[in-house]
């Protein structure tokens, strides 16, 4: 069984991103400027947005970080992205989520220019990937499929069963994992009304597991020599750490992964990838990779 280290996999690709920064910077181009809107102080999000601008730092990209207390309008958000979508020096943006209920998600997701919509979730990004065109594609797939190719980790024909069907993870990597271009897998999408769940995994050469629930995949749902993604970052209380939780993926690690032929760490696996992958299409937004 080979661990899939995503801390060292991010923190290599941030230095290769740093490195094009400085040589792009040094012929007299752009530096790469990512913009957050963050709204309220959800600790979550907090944090996630803190990771972002330092990932900007250690990339050597400019950054801004906008904030709106939890009161702030719909209109004036969309003022805000409007504004943002105007300014010739942000080459991308995001609108950290969950937003408060008064807001619109779809709404102000829709409002952000898909040329700047690093998070890849705009609908016109989304149908581009669908289809197989150049585009921003979400942060946690991205990192998925960056991770299966970076340890040579072959996909061409084989079994590949998505546990989730969320918009963000579940959808996405259906898509790309059975495309020519990126997995060329056979993939299978299971959720929480698929009565052959368990039979489907038993059959599964990669297990993607996206579902939410801590230690859902046990040992007597895989087969051996399997490659198992585990994309659960379940918060469970846990009183003898400082925050108060640990993450729990949705894998039942200490009994399935001596089965695996890879697997992910929860911390440690997909989760310092997503960030890192922000960094890669904020980079791809400032060379105009995608769209002039
Ligand atoms: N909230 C949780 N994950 C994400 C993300 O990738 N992007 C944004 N904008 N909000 C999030």
């Amino acid at each position: 069984m080979e661990l899939i280290d995503g801390k060292a996999t991010a923190a290599k690709i941030k230095e290769e991103i740093r490195q094009e920064v400085e040589q792009i910077v040094a012929g007299g181009g752009k530096r790469p400027h990512l913009a957050a809107i963050l709204v309220g102080h959800d600790g979550g999000s907090e944090t996630y947005v803190r990771n972002k601008v330092l990932a900007c730092e250690a990339c050597g990209f400019k950054s801004t970080l906008v904030r709106y207390e939890e009161d702030v309008t719909e209109a004036e958000l969309l003022e805000k992205i409007a504004e943002l979508n105007n300014d010739d020096d942000v080459d991308g943006f995001i609108v950290q989520l969950p937003l408060p209920r008064h807001i619109n998600e779809q709404k102000v997701t829709e409002a952000i220019d898909y040329r700047k919509d690093v998070d890849g979730f705009h609908p016109v990004n989304v149908g581009r990937m669908a289809i197989g065109l150049p585009c921003f594609i979400s942060a946690t797939p991205l990192g998925i499929l960056t991770l299966l190719r970076r340890y040579n980790i072959p996909t061409k024909g084989k079994k590949c069963v998505i546990l989730g069907r969320s918009n963000i993870v579940g959808k996405p990597m259906a898509q790309l994992m059975m495309q020519k271009q990126y997995g060329n897998s056979t993939v299978t999408v299971c959720h929480s009304q698929s009565p052959t769940l368990k039979q489907e995994c038993r059959e599964a050469d990669i297990i993607i597991a996206a579902i939410g629930q801590p230690h859902f995949v046990t040992a007597d749902m895989v087969k051996p020599g399997v490659v198992i993604v585990d994309v659960g970052t379940t918060r469970v209380p846990d009183a003898t750490r400082k925050s108060g939780f640990r993450l729990c993926g949705d894998v039942k690690f200490d009994e399935v992964s001596p089965l695996c032929s890879y697997i992910t760490p929860v911390p440690g696996g997909v989760g310092p990838m997503t960030i890192c992958m922000l960094m890669l299409n904020t980079l791809a937004a400032g060379k105009k990779q995608y769209y002039k």
